[in-house]
């Protein structure tokens, strides 16, 4: 174990307070592929950023909705890695002291065992409807489609996630910036930290901050430590007791 890890483990060992904020790259070990890292295969020429927005479906209903069933397949299918296990088993072993945040929509925390997760970017494997739901809107009974609509108003299904220029759950984001704030050891882990509100909590964090990601980020200039190397690897190492 290198010094700066043994190091960041001895922080998390005396921390009361720990917050975790998850990106991305948390759930890469597992196979689901990041946002902003290349994509390959069928979606290689789509950019994320240009289909997750409200905007981008309206115009293009079918096409969002494709592309988020084809996510909602690929993550039924993978599993939660060591460190959404080791993140888990923290937390249960220490509930007091861990809240974890994640921008990651795929559940595989929940899955791994984790509760409590701030989830600041919703649930994939949920729906809500493009226009305020009238009476006639009810999700049990949509007609079949891509999307899924309302065969009375016409109303759209789309995915339950926070798209770009959308406001984040309020409970969710007040509480994660408290967890921020009295924390006294935040781990950033697989997260570019290029989205907002989200990469803001990093820098209310009340105690140290510390970077796990194998690539440069935009937070590493405000952290207190870095470490080069995959969540799969350094989490079992970082908070075993
Ligand atoms: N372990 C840790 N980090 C990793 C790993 C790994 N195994 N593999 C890749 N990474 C890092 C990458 O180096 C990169 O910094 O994960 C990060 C992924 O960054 P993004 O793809 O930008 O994902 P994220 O930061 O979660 O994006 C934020 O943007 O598209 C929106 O709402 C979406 O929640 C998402 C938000």
């Amino acid at each position: 174990m290198s010094e700066l890890v043994a190091q960041v483990r001895a922080w998390a060992g005396s921390a009361q307070r720990i917050a975790v904020l998850t990106g991305a790259g948390m759930s890469a070990e597992s196979g689901v592929p990041t946002f902003r890292d290349a994509q390959t295969g069928l979606w290689a020429r789509f950019d994320p950023q240009q289909l997750a927005t409200e905007e981008a479906f309206r115009a293009n209903p079918s096409l969002v909705w494709d592309w988020y069933a084809y996510r909602r397949d690929l993550i039924a299918k993978v599993t939660p890695n060591t460190g959404h296990l080791a993140l888990a088993d923290f937390g249960r072993r220490h509930p007091a002291r861990l809240t974890l945040i994640t921008q990651n929509v795929d559940g595989l925390h929940q899955r791994a065992g984790s509760a409590g997760v701030l989830a600041l970017h919703g649930n994939i494997f949920e729906d809500k409807w493009v226009d305020a739901p009238k009476a006639c809107c009810k999700q049990d009974a949509a007609a079949a489609g891509r999307p899924p609509y309302c065969d009375r108003c016409g109303n759209l299904l789309r995915p339950a996630v926070v798209w770009f220029g959308e406001a984040l759950p309020l409970q969710t984001l007040d509480e994660a910036q408290a967890a921020a704030k009295s924390c006294d050891l935040m781990l950033v882990v697989g997260t570019s930290g290029v989205v907002y509100p989200a990469a803001g909590l990093a820098h209310m964090a009340g105690g140290r901050v510390v970077i796990v990601n194998p690539e440069p980020t935009e937070l590493d200039d405000a952290a207190d430590a870095v470490l080069r190397g995959t969540a799969a690897q350094l989490l079992p190492a970082l908070l075993a007791d």
